[in-house]
Formats: structure tokens, sequence, C-alpha cells
């Protein structure tokens, strides 16, 4: 059958798309672009916040009509919120066919199968403690970035957060058996690895961690860089620090989640680290890694949290000074342990506020650092053609900034840029001749 397959939510549903395209590809069935031609339509869902939610509710009503219109439509919903609103998408959407949690993927050919023969709907959510799907090679989209999700699931259980419930225990997958996998996107011409995990900190495969991993994946050939998200401020590995410091592979970019600036929010988020030790660890990485970027996510109007608890945050972030930050409003999840011990007692208007102001004060932030860029030269991976100017490039810093270019280049190539100008996320450069390099082809020319 025709699928047509959409995501929604992190980078960890994003590769597990690419892992339903690749197990319904070889059950047969193909997949389109389309959404007009498609037979079966399959909608990879996130539960994180509210607004996830309701895009999706939306999207299934507009179905609703198409499948009254075309006979023998599948309608599927996957993914997280599958997983965590299995009975209110039955109740809401009762012409929804397949429901299926991010563990039952590979039942999924089976599923589709028995909605086209009993016209009846098919579910299944069992998380399961051993689903690494190791087994599995994602199809990927070619380009210059592979995904590969290390490890599933998540053990944490910070008071505001959905995923232990729609992904299940943690769990990780074989070291072997990644740096194989790094092998074969190698192979197949990616330049760049991002490892994937809820709280990357926590691999563990025998006596290998993290550390090791990241090692043995940086030394895959073809492979120029290698980046990771999300690691835990509570337990950032010191022998991490020091392979990034030491590696020049290893992309000097770190994402850490503060979340809030306040201990008192902090312990009731259960976050298990508090505001000092945040600063310590963020000291210890500056003074190993002077030129290292920090990006965060923040979330504001959480439980409790007073006008003098916001201000903690935006003290820390302004000490700090990301490089970037995601902004979020608090928004209550079912089954959470928020949800069960403390009211959602900010109101929308507060939250909305701080909201704002904490993307104001981020805003002058990385408009600072981006200033501080002008001048600098960085070597840059081209990754597409640029959105708005298809005659220039776009690439990323090693520490994940993004730069518009022009030159005549290809996505790989790894090329000099010297930074001229910012926009408000975005720098702006020009190519750099490499006198090195040229000088090298050039003694390489007359030894011929
Ligand atoms: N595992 C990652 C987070 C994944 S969720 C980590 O721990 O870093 C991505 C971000 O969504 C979180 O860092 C948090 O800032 C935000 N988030 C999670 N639950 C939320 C909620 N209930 N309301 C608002 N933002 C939330
Ligand atoms: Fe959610 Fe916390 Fe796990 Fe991140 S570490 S996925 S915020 S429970
Ligand atoms: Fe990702 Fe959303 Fe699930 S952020 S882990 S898809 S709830």
């Amino acid at each position: 059958m025709k699928v047509y397959l959409e995501t929604y939510g992190c980078q960890m549903n994003e590769y597990d798309s690419e892992l339903v395209r690749s197990i319904l590809t070889s059950h047969k069935h193909e997949f389109t672009p389309s959404l007009d031609h498609a037979e079966v339509v399959l909608l990879n869902t996130c539960a994180i916040r509210e607004h996830a939610h309701e895009k999706i509710f939306y999207l299934l009503d507009h179905l609703k009509g198409r499948k009254r219109r075309q006979k023998g439509l599948v309608v599927g919903v996957l993914g997280c919120m599958a997983q965590s609103l299995r009975k209110e998408i039955i109740e809401r959407a009762p012409h929804v066919d397949i429901v299926a949690g991010p563990d039952s993927y590979k039942r999924l050919p089976m599923l589709i199968e028995a909605t086209r023969h009993h016209t009846e709907q098919a579910f299944d959510f069992s998380l399961s403690e051993f689903e690494t799907y190791s087994d599995i090679a994602p199809q990927r989209v070619p380009g210059v970035n592979a995904w590969i999700a290390i490890m599933r699931g998540c053990d944490n259980f910070c008071t505001f957060c959905v995923v232990p419930y729609t992904r299940g225990r943690e769990r990780s997958r074989e070291l072997a058996n990644i740096v194989l996998e790094a092998e074969r996107v190698a192979s197949e011409g990616f330049r760049q690895i991002t490892l994937l995990g809820q709280n990357v900190n926590s691999y563990r495969n025998d006596e290998y961690d993290f550390a090791d991993l990241m090692q043995a994946v940086s030394e895959v050939s073809g492979i120029a860089r290698v980046r990771f998200t999300s690691p835990h401020p509570k337990d950032f590995p010191r022998k991490l620090l020091h392979a990034m410091a030491a590696n020049p592979k290893l992309c000097k970019h770190i994402h850490l989640p503060l979340q809030a600036g306040s201990d008192g929010v902090l312990e009731r988020m259960k976050r298990t680290y508090t505001r000092k030790e945040f600063l310590a660890l963020v000291a210890e990485i500056r003074a190993l890694m002077p030129e290292v970027s920090l990006t965060t996510d923040l979330i504001c109007g959480f439980c409790g949290e007073t006008d003098a608890d916001f201000e903690q945050t935006l003290e820390v972030v302004r000490e700090v000074g990301f490089d970037s930050a995601f902004t979020f409003k608090y928004s209550e999840r079912k089954n959470t342990m928020a949800s069960r011990q403390f009211p959602d007692d900010v109101p929308e208007e507060v939250k909305q506020e701080r909201l704002l102001r904490l993307a104001e004060l981020q805003k002058e932030i990385t408009h600072e650092r981006n200033v501080a860029e002008l001048g600098k030269v960085y070597e840059v991976l081209v990754e597409t053609p640029s959105k708005k100017d298809g005659n220039q490039w776009l690439g990323r810093t090693d520490h994940f900034k993004p730069v518009v270019f022009s030159g005549n280049v290809q996505a790989g190539d790894l090329v000099k840029v010297r930074i001229e100008a910012h926009g408000a996320n975005t720098l702006m450069g020009a190519m750099v001749r490499d006198y090195r390099r040229t000088l090298r082809v050039y003694q390489e020319a007359c030894c011929v």
C-alpha cells in the first residue's frame, strides 16, 4: 500500500519514523510524499505539551471526511501521544484504525493487514523492557547528518515530564551494534552522527559508558563530526568532558537543559541538582573547553513558581549566557508526578508574560554572542542550499551555529568561513581560502 508518514516531536521520533519506513518497506509497502495519494496515513506523534495534542486531533478531524470519501483508507496514530492518550484518541476519533506506541513498530505490518481484512481497529501499546530495534536498519533520507538512537526510554521521572510514561524504561543498545550502524551510515555518505537518548549520561553496555561510545563512533572512518543530545546536568560524566576536549571530531557543543533557576522549583521538578551545582558544572565545562557553546531548555510557570523563583531563572540564564535556548510554558501532563502532587497554579497570563521575558532576555544574549563571532574563522560542515537564497549554502560550525555563505561547494564539504554579519539566529560569512591546503595540492602537482 502507499503510505504517507508525518512526524512530530523530537529527533527520537524522527529516528523512529526512519525505523517505521524500513519496517514497512521490507513488507512491500511503499512511501509517498503526497497525502492525497496515500492509502495509509500514519501520524508519528508527540505528547510533550498540550499544544502537540491539539494539532493531532485537528488533523484527525480532517481525515474523518477523507475516510468517508476514500473507502479503505487506513489512518494510524503512532508515537508518544498514541501511547499516553490511547483512550482519548479512540473516544474522540473513533474512525482511527491503528493506534501503536513507540515499542510496537515491528507489529505495524500486521496491524495494517488486520485493518485491511477485518475492517476492525488494531491497537498495540505494550511497552517493552528490551526493544531497542537494534536489528532494524533505519531508512534515512540522504543528507549530511544521521541520527542514531543509542538507548530508549527514561528512568528519571522529572515530575513535569510525560516521556517515562510514553517510552517506558531506560535500555541501552550494545556498543558494537551502534558502531556497526555508524559504519553503515558512513558508507552511505553521511558525514556527521548525532547520538540520541533521553539521558545519554546513563548509557551503559557492560563495562562501556557514554564517553567510550562517543570515542568509538568518532573513530569510524568517513565520519567528520559526532554530536549528542541530551545529557542530564545531574550526572554529567567528567570522562566525557575530557574526551570532548581532546578529540577534535567530538563537537564542542553541549545542550544542557537547565529547566529552572530556583532550587525550590528544581526540587519540585525532581531534577536532583541545585542552581549552584549547575553553575559549577558550567564553570568546569568552560575551564576545559573555553570555546564550547552551551544551549538549554527552560520551563516557566511550573507549579508554585513565584515571581522571585522566576527572577532566579533569569539570573542563571544571564550568568551562564547560553548561546541559545528553547523556552516553554509549563503544560500539565496526565499521569506525571506533578499532575498528581502539585496544582498547576500559575495563571496562563503570568506564564505567557514570563515566557516573553525569557525569550526577550535570551534574544539579547544571543545577539551579544553573535556579535562576538564577527571576524572569527570557523570550519563549517556544508548541509543544504540556503532556504532563503538558493545561490547560498547553509552549514554549521562545530559549535552548532548555522552559517550562510556562498561558494562552489557541495553538501558534506568541510570549508573555512569568516563570519562577517549575523541575523537573529544565523551567522553570515565568506569562504576563506585555505592556503595550507592549496599549498599541499600544489606540492602534490609538482611531484607528479
Ligand atoms: N530528555 C530531555 C528532554 C526531552 S523533552 C532532557 O531531559 O533534556 C524536551 C524539553 O521539553 C524538556 O527539556 C523540557 O524543557 C520541555 N518539557 C518537558 N515536559 C514539559 C512540560 N510538561 N511542559 C513544558 N515543557 C516541557
Ligand atoms: Fe523527561 Fe527528565 Fe527524562 Fe528528560 S530526563 S525525558 S525531562 S523525565
Ligand atoms: Fe519526543 Fe515528544 Fe515523545 S519530545 S520523546 S516525541 S513526547
